[in-house]
């Protein structure tokens, strides 16, 4: 089956004539290279642009004061305690970043079979959240709804007998929304990819008054190897048990990523995500596409490790490559990334 793209050639050309172009006809070349042989006439062509309005940017948080915690997979990325949360979205809202995404290292003394401390209203997230809130109030907060951060055997669920109970995680994800939106998380991504979750949880939220919480919904999240960089931040890949087949997406797989969206759509996501990003951009073009709804792409841990360590041994430009890899994500038709470059991309762009 033939891929649509959002803009595509033949809507692109609906208006020229049937017939050879003028060119042609007179016999002269067609000359492509003219739009591009300025900078202005490059600008002035150019089909997608990237703005600090496209960013999300995802921080790791830790217990701790005023500490600050690299993760080594992750070159320029630390872990942070609150305080240094805050500080980040203080800086986060200066670069006119929309929103930050949390992600928790909890302690392992505190993860268990059940992920219980997920639904401690004092957990690691909230507390960001409340501080945040009060100190740069207009900055977006997205938070992941999914239990690996908190279960000793890594696992997005409640595991049993080497099984990913379906319908009780669900349960345990509602309860921690719900945990999530009364600290004044803005955004509920539920990034878990269990069955009927997104449902279960706006129904949730509604009937608890958080009717202006909104769901961004993690829906066509692909079992990949390239989130391993993000397992060691939140400290799961130690402790990960067999992989996420059961319920993460198999890569070879694309028209069940549009069942996947269109039944979150229907549950009441009021936005969706494809993940990971570039290895994917495919399937931001057809969600995009076929849905026309607000689509974003995370350009997830192991996408970032890959350019910084290449850019880290002087095989490529990391700025540039960054630079091209988040203009990729709007060609393809996303209308935001959630990247570990956002603050670097939006000083970048600052600075024009
Ligand atoms: C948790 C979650 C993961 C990521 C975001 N939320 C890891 C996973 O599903 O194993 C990955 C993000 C990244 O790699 O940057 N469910």
């Amino acid at each position: 089956m033939a891929i649509k793209f959002g803009r595509s050639i033949e809507s692109r050309t609906r208006f020229a004539p049937a017939e050879a172009p003028a060119q042609e006809r007179l016999d002269l070349p067609v000359r492509m290279r003219r739009n591009r042989r300025a900078e202005w006439a490059r600008r002035l062509v150019r089909e997608a642009t990237l703005t600090t309005d496209d960013l999300i940017w995802p921080l790791f948080v830790m217990d701790g004061n005023k500490a600050r915690q690299p993760v080594p997979s992750m070159p320029g990325v630390e872990r942070l305690s609150v305080d240094q949360v805050v500080r980040e979205a203080e800086r986060a809202a200066n670069l006119t970043i929309p929103c930050v995404a949390l992600f928790p290292y909890t302690d392992p003394t505190l993860r268990d079979e059940e992920g219980s401390e997920a639904l401690n209203p004092d957990n690691l997230v909230c507390r960001a959240i409340r501080a945040i809130k009060q100190d740069v109030p207009d900055l977006g907060i997205l938070c992941d709804v999914a239990l690996d951060p908190f279960t000793s055997h890594g696992h997005d669920g409640l595991l049993r007998d080497g099984v990913i109970l379906n319908d009780e995680t669900v349960a345990v994800l509602v309860k921690q929304a719900l945990v999530q939106a009364q600290a004044g998380c803005d955004i509920i991504a539920p990034s878990d990819m269990m069955d009927g979750r997104v449902g279960a949880i706006r129904k949730a939220l509604d009937a608890a008054d958080f009717t202006d919480v909104s769901i961004m919904s993690y829906a066509a999240k692909y079992a990949s190897a390239f989130y391993g960089p993000f397992r060691d931040a939140v400290g799961s890949a130690k402790t990960l048990t067999g992989d996420k087949r059961t319920y993460q997406m198999d890569p070879g797989n694309s028209d069940e990523a549009l069942r996947e969206v269109a039944l979150d759509i229907e549950e009441g996501a009021d936005m969706i995500m494809v993940k990971p990003g570039l290895p994917y951009l495919d399937i931001v073009a057809r969600v995009k596409e076929a849905f026309g709804m607000p689509t974003f792409a995370y350009q997830v841990s192991g996408e970032y490790a890959m350019i910084m360590a290449a850019a880290g041994n002087g095989w490529l430009d990391g700025e540039r490559a960054m630079m091209e890899s988040l203009i990729a994500f709007k060609r393809a038709g996303a209308d935001g990334v959630l990247t570990y470059f956002a603050p670097r991309v939006a000083e970048k762009l600052k600075q024009g």
